[in-house]
């Protein structure tokens, strides 16, 4: 029996004979011995399994590059840095004066990203730090912050509509084979529930994501923060898409279904991001929401015309610590 195979069955055995599939994704994705972002994953672009906007284009380094001038930022926080394709394109962006007065910081969970990144970027001053909380710390809670394509891979907790409440996806391993089952539940705090759906209807909600900004907001006290991703607002994220958004992408194939389920560790899983959720959680954490835009916007006039359709998928929230200063 493969190592995953092992583990998902004694997590199985553990937690009462299924899996719920928030617990799937995250050893699927980050079990430090078989998690695809733990050991698999070595590159994102045309040589990875999967590109994402940054690794396509110089459009979105040449936008950010501009937010950080017109912050005049100092200390700026990258989040999930991927290839290092970004840091490296935003560093050539910004003048020779900006450059030298910036600190560019990137908080990385995978080793085998960090040392991509750690290639990429040589000579360049980077510092690289293990968490949010700890990159804060250093920096007395004064940094601007920003992701891309970061919030859609935190493992999502999966419900489904059935005629009379919903109910959470859960695996089940029977046989050497992965099962959807569903299980009662609880529902956590997520706008997606706001909403009256059909039976049968699917969503998701990254509760990871709003534990991991319950801990890190503490720390910060002042800038501002970028959130890019694909996804959008209640309802729309969810208009047509009675099965939801989950999939999996391997080889730059996309993974749906069964298919999910194959080969745990072997390939990246994700689902689209809530905005809705992201303004309502940073609400709850006093944060001001300064604007909310999709990428096509964020971007324009700079986007080529071949992007447009991709960029207007994804949004862009910026968000400040203080709900009076950014
Ligand atoms: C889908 S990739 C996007 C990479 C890059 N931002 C880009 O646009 O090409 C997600 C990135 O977030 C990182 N990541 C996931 N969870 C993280 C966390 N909790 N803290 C820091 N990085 C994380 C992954 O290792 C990976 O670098």
């Amino acid at each position: 029996m493969s190592t995953a195979g092992a583990f998902l069955r004694s997590l199985q055995n553990e937690l009462g004979g299924s899996i719920p599939f928030h617990r799937f994704m995250q050893a699927a994705l980050y079990d430090p011995s078989f998690g695809y972002y733990s050991t698999r994953i070595h590159t994102v672009g045309r040589r990875g399994d999967f590109s994402t906007m940054a690794t396509l284009d110089r459009s979105l380094a040449l936008g950010i590059a501009a937010w950080i001038e017109k912050n005049r930022a100092c200390d700026v926080i990258e989040i999930g840095a991927g290839s290092g394709q970004l840091a490296c394109d935003i560093l050539a962006s910004l003048g020779w004066w900006k450059r030298l007065r910036l600190r560019y910081h990137i908080v990385e969970v995978s080793a085998p990203l960090r040392e991509a990144q750690k290639k990429l970027l040589r000579g360049r001053r980077v510092t690289w730090h293990e968490s949010l909380p700890a990159a804060l710390d250093q920096l007395g809670g004064h940094a601007h912050i920003f992701s891309n394509e970061l919030v859609d891979a935190f493992p999502c907790r999966v419900f489904e509509r059935t005629d009379t409440d919903w109910q959470e996806l859960h695996v089940r391993i029977e046989g050497g084979r992965c099962q959807e089952i569903l299980r009662p539940c609880t529902i956590p705090e997520s706008t997606v529930f706001q909403q009256p759906f059909q039976a049968g209807q699917r969503v998701e909600v990254h509760e990871s994501y709003h534990c991991w900004l319950e801990d890190s907001a503490p720390k910060w006290k002042s800038g501002a923060m970028l959130t890019i991703d694909y996804g959008d607002t209640m309802p729309a994220l969810y208009h047509r898409r009675p099965a939801g958004s989950l999939r999996g992408y391997a080889a730059h194939q996309v993974l749906t279904g069964a298919d999910l389920y194959q080969a745990p560790g072997r390939c990246d899983l994700t689902a689209d991001v809530n905005f809705s959720d992201l303004e309502s959680w940073g609400e709850q954490q006093g944060w001001r929401c300064l604007s909310h835009s999709t990428l096509a916007d964020f971007l324009a006039p700079n986007l080529p015309a071949r992007f447009q359709t991709a960029a207007e998928a994804f949004r862009v929230l910026e968000q400040s610590p203080h709900p009076g200063i950014a």
